[in-house]
């Protein structure tokens, strides 16, 4: 009976580490919605090898993700959790949709242009193919809803553009997803620079806080945050830093940016950026206590990771083979 909620489906990269700008703009999206949903959540590890990884690491990193997806609070048991590379579907489905894609709508992708600034020496098939991926991802699942952070949504745009071609020609077959944004916080900046956007594997370290870093280290890295030579704390476009700091204080602490501004308008910066250190602190101490535990235990990281795999492989069978078969590919023959 979960199978008759629509369907929700997110994704991360296990690139970098997971930040708080994917906390408010994804994770956190994901668990108020949970219940309204039935949920499908992947580390997506085919996406991140556009860009070359080293495999040691790539292989404990991604393990570490799927670690700290469940120590968020994303439950094995109500939602499927699982590693795409272990769902060959997703591979099959993007072959088939790359030849109801065009080059055209996959080189105006926003992401793809810089990527391809960032990696002139390895410039791939692989980054410009990466949306025909994501939306074999989504797709595959007949997910309605998406939810994402705001740059993600050219991406979910394209995918609907593929699944409404490919319904035109062939009759209904995919749902067409919607693209979920959080109210606030669907872009976190930058703590070095507030006009960037909080990325992963930003260089300078002091940019991007991990949702499981250390209270001392969280600490640090708010009292350096850049804001700007006033001292009143208002949401402002004018006041980058400072507005990017009450949406993180608002996301962890749910209470308004009005309410936050009336609590800290004369309070100074310094009071203002140990408090919201504090708040990030404080709603990441659970998660960080029980990402510790559940990397004691891999094996049970792995027996969890291979039955949402089964899980998530049959779902996507049902859609590849209705897939394949509208466009007239021969059914396999089973053998006795
Ligand atoms: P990725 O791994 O870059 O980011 C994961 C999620 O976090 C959101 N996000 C942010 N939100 C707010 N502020 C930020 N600074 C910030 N940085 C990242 C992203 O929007 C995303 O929701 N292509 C996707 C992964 C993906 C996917 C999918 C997502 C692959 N297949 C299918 C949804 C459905 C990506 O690279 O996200």
């Amino acid at each position: 009976n979960m199978e008759k909620k629509p369907v929700l489906y997110s994704g991360i990269q296990p690139t970098g580490i997971l930040t708080i700008g994917n906390f408010i703009g994804a994770i956190n999206n994901w668990l108020k919605i949970q219940e309204d949903y039935f949920s499908i959540y992947s580390i997506v590890d085919l996406h991140a090898i556009t860009v070359r990884q080293d495999p040691i690491e790539y292989r404990s990193r991604a393990l570490s993700f799927y670690a700290q997806y469940i120590a968020c609070g994303l439950d094995p048991e109500k939602s499927i959790l699982y590693f795409q590379s272990h769902v060959h579907q997703h591979a099959e489905l993007t072959w088939i949709l790359n030849c109801y894609s065009y080059l055209g709508e996959l080189r105006r992708m926003t992401q793809y242009k810089e990527k391809s600034k960032k990696n002139a020496d390895n410039l791939n098939v692989g980054l410009l193919d990466y949306p025909v991926l994501m939306a074999a991802d989504i797709l595959l699942y007949q997910a309605s809803v998406v939810p994402v952070g705001i740059d993600q949504k050219q991406h979910l745009e394209l995918a609907r553009d593929i699944a409404d071609r490919f319904n035109n020609i062939y009759g209904q077959t995919f749902t067409i997803p919607e693209v979920y944004l959080g109210k606030q916080g669907n872009k976190i900046f930058s703590l070095q620079d507030p006009f960037a956007k909080m990325s992963k594997s930003d260089p300078n370290p002091d940019a991007a806080v991990s949702i499981i870093e250390s209270p001392d280290s969280i600490a640090r890295k708010f009292k350096r945050a850049v804001t700007d030579s006033e001292s009143v704390v208002e949401y402002r476009e004018d006041k980058p830093g400072i507005s990017n700091l009450l949406v993180i204080l608002s996301s962890m602490t749910d209470k308004s940016i009005d309410t936050l501004v009336n609590e800290y308008h004369d309070a100074g910066y310094k009071k203002f950026k140990e408090d919201v250190a504090e708040a990030v602190i404080e709603k990441l101490r659970p998660v960080r206590e029980d990402y510790e535990r559940l990397m004691k235990d891999k094996a049970y990281l792995l027996n969890i990771a291979g039955q949402g795999a089964s899980r998530a492989a049959a779902l996507a069978e049902r859609t590849l083979a209705k897939v394949k078969k509208k466009i007239g590919l021969i059914e396999r023959p089973s053998l006795n």
